[in-house]
């Protein structure tokens, strides 16, 4: 019925050896990954750290591992290490970017079409006012049109989610940081579904991601990059305990989930040592294998199969099916974890076929077999 390659590799095999056993088929990386136990313990023993010797003194013993850290996630923003922030969520470093960035009420922000739902009501309610950008067939950003808008009308900022949390759309996000920087329009890359799935392009004004998802870091724990020429624009509030921190990290909590960076640093080491291109490489070639595979199986429909993705397989019902209930049957019964995306996720692109329309979301790891792949497409056709 359907056609499956072997993709399997040692090192896939063993990024799976490399976390908790589980019972369930995991394919919801977009949601929360799963941690390695190694990044698991690297959380467990700062908190076991703070309780033996203190938390202020266990943060200056593990100063080191902390600056490798954020040196280690400017890395994989395109930063340096004194533009890197620390916060608690994507959300929140894109709160504290928007505190921060000298952006006044009645200013238009571009977005695509494919921009998270949250994002555009965040900008709402600071006063900002999203405006779309145009899009070609498959909901990515067409450059030349877009080229146009930068010259006749530009918006004080370009805002790109660089993969789509509904569907896994990846947006050329090089392309536009090059084209807007050319026109002197500033860009920010919401990297939450990116980091750790594919490349973040560099040369972006300011890049915010979380922990949790791709990289298979602690939940609690987001980043943001700020490119030098902005941080001296930024409107910070300076605390006069901590006068000799860098600009950018200004913006991070007085009070944070240190343990939650001391795992981070070691996930994203995890995430290095495998070496990224490889792993986007691989995240690709899963997608790829799982939309191939679930394509002909009746009652589903591959959303835009044609747009450049990485992991993440957005499927429709086409036999009337109550996506929910799926969800809930195939956790229960198949012991298959994957999710539901309602049109709040992306409204300017979903709830075309009507207001209750739903995406099951399947967005697995580098550690997906063919075998996997064999059962979530038996699983599919039987509920
Ligand atoms: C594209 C996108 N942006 C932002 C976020 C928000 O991230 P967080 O939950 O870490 O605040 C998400 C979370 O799913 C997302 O998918």
């Amino acid at each position: 019925l359907w056609q499956v390659e072997r993709v399997t590799d040692r090192a896939w095999e063993d990024w799976a050896a490399a976390r908790p056993e589980s019972s369930l088929l995991h394919l919801d990386s977009a949601a929360v990954g799963r941690s390695s136990r190694a990044t698991l313990e690297a959380v467990a023993a700062h908190a076991r750290l703070e309780a033996e010797i203190g938390g202020y003194v266990a943060q200056e013993q593990v100063r080191d591992r902390l600056d490798a850290a954020r040196a280690d996630v400017a890395g994989l923003l395109g930063s340096d290490a004194d533009g890197v922030a620390f916060l608690e969520s994507a959300s929140a470093a894109f709160d504290a970017l928007l505190d921060a960035w000298p952006l006044t009420p009645g200013d238009r922000v571009g977005v695509a079409a494919s921009e998270w739902g949250p994002n555009l009501e965040t900008f709402a309610h600071r006063g900002l006012v999203p405006v779309p950008l145009p899009v070609d067939a498959a909901g990515g950003l067409d450059l030349e049109a877009l080229e146009q808008v930068l010259v006749s009308d530009p918006p004080a900022l370009v805002h790109v989610d660089l993969v789509a949390a509904q569907r896994g759309l990846v947006q050329p996000g090089a392309e536009v940081v090059a084209l807007a920087r050319t026109h002197g329009v500033p860009v920010w890359l919401d990297a939450a579904q990116a980091v750790g799935h594919v490349a973040v392009p560099r040369g972006a004004a300011a890049v915010y991601a979380t922990s949790r998802k791709w990289l298979t870091g602690p939940r609690g724990v987001g980043m943001l990059a700020v490119a030098p020429e902005h941080r001296d624009a930024l409107r910070l509030r300076r605390l006069a305990k901590h006068a000799d921190l860098p600009d950018v990290q200004h913006l991070e909590s007085d009070e944070a989930h240190v343990a939650g960076r001391v795992g981070l640093g070691m996930a994203v080491r995890e995430h290095l040592a495998l070496v990224p291109e490889r792993v986007h490489e691989r995240l690709g070639d899963v997608g790829r294998l799982v939309r191939d595979s679930v394509a002909p199986l009746p009652g589903w429909e591959v959303v835009r199969p044609e747009a450049p993705a990485g992991s993440t397989t957005a499927l429709v019902p086409t036999a009337g099916q109550d996506v929910g209930r799926v969800r809930e049957r195939l956790l229960a019964e198949h012991r298959v974890l994957t999710s539901v995306c309602l049109p709040w996720r992306a409204p300017l692109e979903m709830g075309v076929r009507g207001p209750g329309e739903a995406f099951l979301r399947l967005s697995p790891h580098v550690d997906l077999t063919e075998e996997s792949v064999e059962r979530v497409c038996r699983a599919l056709t039987s509920v």
